[in-house]
């Protein structure tokens, strides 16, 4: 009797100890009053500020915000599993020379261009104001995931090598290839073109510059991928506008990556399951972005995410744009339903170009 009274003692003492140790570690109350896991991160708080205020002209989802997130995907896919060098390293921004001269980087001067200075400003690495950047202008995307940040890279050696960033004439097969050399599942390729949401072209078809890829750029919702499963026409020939597909939006674009990524059997249904549901494309591509910023960085860094912005919510649902319905769409899916989606009501409209800087 006193032997078991004793053993739930140490038994409840135990389990004590054991909810002491799964609790998360204590927070750090830095001088200007912010609170963050580690005392390092405590200089960031003062650089998001300035990225918010003279990058993203006040935390707005606009152009730079989109560029940033871009940025960091063509600076981190210069990494390969087979390959020395490359990653997530900010040798976007400091070997911009070489590295605008590849054919995917097209129009990626003007980011750089823009954040030169601010990050001139700061105590940070190119590689960690990259994907700082990234993380702070997505976080001002309703609907977005808040980010992971993590901070300590070392300055990057050298410029990625040239045919690393996956090109919008490129094929499913091609695609995977190079994701997969990154080490990047189909999945996850889908998951990460949620950035798409978030986005639009200025130099596929010049002429129209910020045309977005869907009706919502400035949203990180779901809509990416309800209207790229819209019937579109392949644009003909091999001009300028090569890698574009029509969509039957006026105003909209749609690469053809994107459009031929909706249609494949490899990434078909992860592409139609992300429709309408927020919660699950929020967590895969929070994941796929945390593998992302990490490429080719040692894991020493450290964990800083609580320095990045908490996203206002999306809670709006997906929907077929006005005029349009199941009718209209091409679903390559065969083994998981369509999600039911109201019309918008009204009459077709044209969806604005995005402003430029
Ligand atoms: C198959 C892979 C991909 C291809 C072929 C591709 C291609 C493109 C192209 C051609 C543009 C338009 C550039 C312009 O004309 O201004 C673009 C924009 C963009 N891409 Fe991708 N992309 C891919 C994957 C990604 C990934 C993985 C991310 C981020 C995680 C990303 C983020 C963006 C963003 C945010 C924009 C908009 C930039 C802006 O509006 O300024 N892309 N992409
Ligand atoms: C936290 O950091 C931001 C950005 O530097 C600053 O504006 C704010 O005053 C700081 N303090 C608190 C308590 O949030
Ligand atoms: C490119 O990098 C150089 C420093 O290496 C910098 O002076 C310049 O402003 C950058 N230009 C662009 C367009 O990023
Ligand atoms: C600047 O960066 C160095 C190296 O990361 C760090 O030791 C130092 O504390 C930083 N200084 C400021 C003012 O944040
Ligand atoms: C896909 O693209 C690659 C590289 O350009 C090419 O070798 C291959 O033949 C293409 N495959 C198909 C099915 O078109
Ligand atoms: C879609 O709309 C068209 C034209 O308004 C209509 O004829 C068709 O029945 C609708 N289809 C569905 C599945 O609602």
């Amino acid at each position: 009797m006193a032997f078991a009274q004793l053993s739930a003692i140490v038994a409840l003492a135990l389990g004590a100890a054991q909810v002491a140790k799964a609790a998360p570690p204590p927070k750090v109350t830095c001088a200007d009053g912010n609170v963050t896991a580690n005392a390092v991160c405590c200089q960031l708080f003062p650089v998001v500020a300035n990225l918010q205020q003279n990058l993203f002209d006040g935390a707005q989802c606009g152009e730079e915000a989109h560029s940033a997130l871009r940025l960091s995907f063509h600076d981190a896919i210069g990494f390969s599993l087979t390959r020395k060098g490359g990653g997530a390293d900010g040798s976007i921004l400091v070997f911009n020379a070489t590295e605008e001269a590849f054919h995917a980087n097209i129009g990626i001067d003007e980011i750089t261009a823009d954040q030169f200075p601010v990050f001139q400003t700061t105590n940070l690495s190119a590689g960690d104001f990259v994907h700082l950047a990234a993380a702070v202008g997505t976080a001002n995307c309703p609907g977005a995931p808040q980010l992971d940040f993590f901070f300590g890279r070392a300055p990057p050696l050298g410029p990625a090598a040239d045919l690393t960033v996956p090109e919008p004439t490129d094929n499913v097969t091609a695609i995977l290839a190079r994701f997969a050399d990154a080490g990047f599942a189909p999945d996850e390729v889908v998951a990460l073109l949620s950035s798409h949401t978030v986005a639009a072209a200025d130099e596929i078809d010049t002429t129209i510059p910020g045309t977005p890829f869907d009706t919502t750029p400035f949203t990180f919702d779901t809509q990416f991928f309800v209207e790229t499963l819209l019937v579109g026409t392949l644009f003909p020939g091999n001009g300028s506008q090569a890698g574009e597909v029509l969509s039957p939006i006026p105003g909209e674009m749609r690469l053809f990556s994107d459009s031929v990524l909706a249609r494949d059997p490899r990434t078909a249904c992860m592409w139609q399951e992300m429709i309408n549901d927020q919660t699950r494309m929020q967590t895969l591509f929070k994941a796929a972005m945390h593998k992302l910023e990490l490429l080719g960085q040692p894991d020493t860094l450290v964990d800083c995410s609580d320095v990045v912005p908490v996203p206002a919510p999306f809670t709006g649902s997906a929907v077929f744009p006005a005029t349009f319905n199941m009718s209209d769409i091409q679903q390559a899916c065969d083994t998981v339903p369509f999600p039911t989606l109201e019309t918008l009501p009204g009459p077709e409209t044209s969806v604005p170009p995005v402003p430029g800087s």
